[in-house]
């Protein structure tokens, strides 16, 4: 769907996502959601604060797991994911904090196979993600899924494309900070999500955008593998759509 600004889009994927919210609500059942980071979802976020404070939205059903953490990463750094979910979103909602999970980039080298098989598994013990949103980065990734990535890959450590390092460049104070690697979510564990939603604004997505959504599948572009969701949407605003 191609909507006139990133604005309007963005207000439409928080009504959908809180439509998830209060249908499992009645249900009396819990609503798991996959979060993403970066700058795409900030006006998600903030339409499903407003929600939650002028009109009764409740988080306390909600599971959220996070698509990935740089690593290594400090979570208290002001450039964690951990710190960017509090910040944009869990601080002002709410959402039980034991209810709340962002892949911890503080895991010790020894530890993060299991630690990456534990989050996938935490993730299928609640039912698996009702309902994933995902940005895309210029290399084509979704989470930290790189070129190279397979269609059934699962949470684990993953080495950082150049052009998405120089891309994080700035909110890092230069390359040379930008962590080298990251915990992703992997195809895989996106693919399960029963529904999905891929957001992108601005002419700088509109080449990425067009591979995605018309080139064959191949790992060369991860966000291709998509196109055989069966309950996929991609999120426009104008610019983005600019070269389908
Ligand atoms: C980061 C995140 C992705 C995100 C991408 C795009 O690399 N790991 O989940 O989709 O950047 O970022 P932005 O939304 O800032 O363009």
């Amino acid at each position: 769907d191609i909507f006139s600004t990133a604005e309007k889009a963005a207000k439409w994927v928080a009504g959908e996502i809180a439509n998830e919210i209060k249908q499992k609500q009645k249900l009396g059942e819990k609503c798991v959601l996959g979060l993403a980071t970066g700058a795409t979802p900030l006006g998600v976020y903030s339409e499903l604060i407003r929600l939650h404070k002028e009109e009764d939205l409740s988080f306390r059903n909600v599971i959220t797991f996070n698509l990935d953490e740089y690593y290594p990463m400090l979570k208290l750094s002001a450039q964690s994911y951990n710190h960017y979910m509090n910040d944009v979103l869990f601080n002002h909602i709410d959402i039980p904090k034991n209810q709340i999970y962002v892949p911890d980039g503080e895991v010790s080298k020894v530890t993060i196979t299991g630690y990456c098989k534990e989050y996938e598994k935490l993730i299928d013990s609640f039912g698996g993600l009702d309902f994933q949103i995902l940005g895309i980065g210029r290399t084509g990734h979704i989470g930290f899924n790189e070129p190279g990535s397979q269609l059934d890959s699962i949470t684990r450590l993953i080495m950082l494309d150049s052009l998405t390092r120089r891309d994080a460049a700035k909110d890092f104070n230069g390359l040379g900070n930008v962590p080298k690697a990251a915990i992703t979510m992997g195809v895989g564990t996106i693919f399960k999500a029963r529904r999905v939603i891929l957001m992108a604004w601005g002419d700088g997505k509109a080449t990425i955008v067009k591979k995605a959504l018309e080139e064959s599948q191949c790992d060369a572009v991860p966000a291709s593998y998509l196109q055989r969701h069966p309950n996929v949407k991609f999120v426009l605003d104008v610019p983005a759509s600019s070269e389908l």
